[in-house]
């Protein structure tokens, strides 16, 4: 992880409402040369300056489509500032405040690991292997994914990509037998269940062990082989957190993301990305009743704006996510201040030839119809 350099104190020491007023100042000295991007999971005080608010797919591609923004503030965690810096035209810089905010799960996957992971793998499978990473990855992955004829998903559009990955042969692509999902193992097991498969046809690719923990057998076996990462925020949801609220609000509606394990989405009764949880929410009648299983900052909001429901966070205490807070009112002022008097900080550049593949993995992410609605269970 690059270091962050300590802020002076004019931004450590100042106070709520001066740096309230200084970054709506700087915000409005750079006027349309400047666009700040805000990720659902950012805190109240940092994403009421973002000028567009969303999940990781709606920020890469609003990120693609500010052809006219010189410098693009990304209030998120470090792979969606590369992803933003990958999909953006050359003269546009992307800044991200803190470089400290990185993510825990991405964190799990290193490129070397990944690509001897993919080489293991398709050693001991009798079938083309196709990578799948989730955008929470570094470029450096992405760029192997592409490489290896795979793709990028969400959280939105990971069963469109999957089934685009286990669909017969096309002249772009060679025919793909099985899928290496990384990093985040729930994400990939979840989605296959929801697809269909059983449990039994999911394997776990542990990086720390000699071909990863799996036989040929167990390999020839499995048709999602699923790198060992998770989140440590959606992975504070646990079972007894659902029985629980079932049993103090008997009318509750658990919705749960699928970065959860799979035993809370089974129990839960229904499950999606960021985007599709605030559509079902937002969708949801007066009166009802909502526990949500994803990151609290998000949870908060959503009820503070729907107070015609009753919605609260599944495990009903802090399932924050600390990396995206990292990135405060102070480091967001720092990193405009340094756009506003020409000595940019923080700024985030992908390799020429790494953006290059990692780009395509997007793009062909990119142009797979996400799935819009949540996932039912029963
Ligand atoms: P989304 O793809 O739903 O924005 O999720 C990003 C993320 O980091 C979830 O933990
Ligand atoms: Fe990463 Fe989890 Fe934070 Fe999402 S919530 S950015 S997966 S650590």
């Amino acid at each position: 992880m690059e270091t962050q350099a300590p802020l002076p104190p004019e931004y450590t020491q100042a106070e709520s409402a001066e740096l309230d007023s200084r970054i709506a100042a700087v915000k409005n000295q750079l006027g349309s040369k400047l666009c700040v991007l805000g990720h659902h999971y950012q805190r109240d005080e940092v994403i009421k300056f973002a000028d567009f608010t969303g999940d990781s797919l709606k920020l890469s591609q609003l990120a693609a489509g500010q052809t006219d923004a010189e410098f693009i503030v990304f209030c998120g965690v470090h792979f969606m500032a590369e992803s933003a810096d990958i999909v953006s035209s050359p003269n546009q810089k992307v800044v991200l405040p803190n470089l400290h905010a990185g993510c825990a799960m991405a964190e799990m996957a290193d490129a070397e690991d990944v690509a001897a992971g993919l080489e293991e793998i398709s050693e001991l499978a009798d079938a083309q292997v196709t990578p799948i990473s989730y955008v929470n990855s570094t470029a450096d992955i992405k760029a192997i994914t592409a490489r290896a004829g795979g793709a990028c998903c969400t959280s939105s559009n990971v069963r469109n990509v999957f089934e685009w990955a286990l669909a017969p042969a096309d002249k772009n692509r060679p025919g793909a037998g099985k899928i290496f999902c990384i990093p985040d193992q729930h994400l990939g097991r979840n989605t296959a269940i929801a697809m269909g498969y059983g449990e039994n046809e999911c394997c776990v690719y542990d990086p720390q062990l000699p071909d990863g923990g799996l036989t040929q057998a167990d390999v020839q076996r499995a048709t999602f082989i699923l790198w060992k990462g998770h989140c440590y925020v959606h992975q504070l949801f646990r079972p007894e957190h659902v029985t629980s609220v079932r049993e103090s609000h008997p009318d509750i509606r658990v919705i749960v993301h699928p970065e959860c394990p799979r035993e809370v989405v089974e129990l839960a009764d229904a499950s999606g990305s960021t985007a599709q949880i605030i559509t079902a929410i937002e969708a949801a009648d007066p009166g009802t009743e909502w526990a949500v299983g994803t990151e609290s900052n998000l949870v908060n909001r959503l009820a503070k704006r729907h107070t015609d429901k009753f919605i609260c966070v599944l495990n009903q205490a802090s399932a924050a996510c600390t990396q995206m807070c990292r990135i405060d009112r102070p480091h967001l002022l720092w990193a405009l201040d340094g756009i506003a008097n020409g000595q940019i900080v923080n700024q985030i550049t992908v390799p020429k030839e790494t953006a290059d593949n990692a780009r395509i993995a997007l793009q062909r992410m990119i142009d797979i119809k996400p799935v819009t609605q949540v996932t039912k269970n029963g």
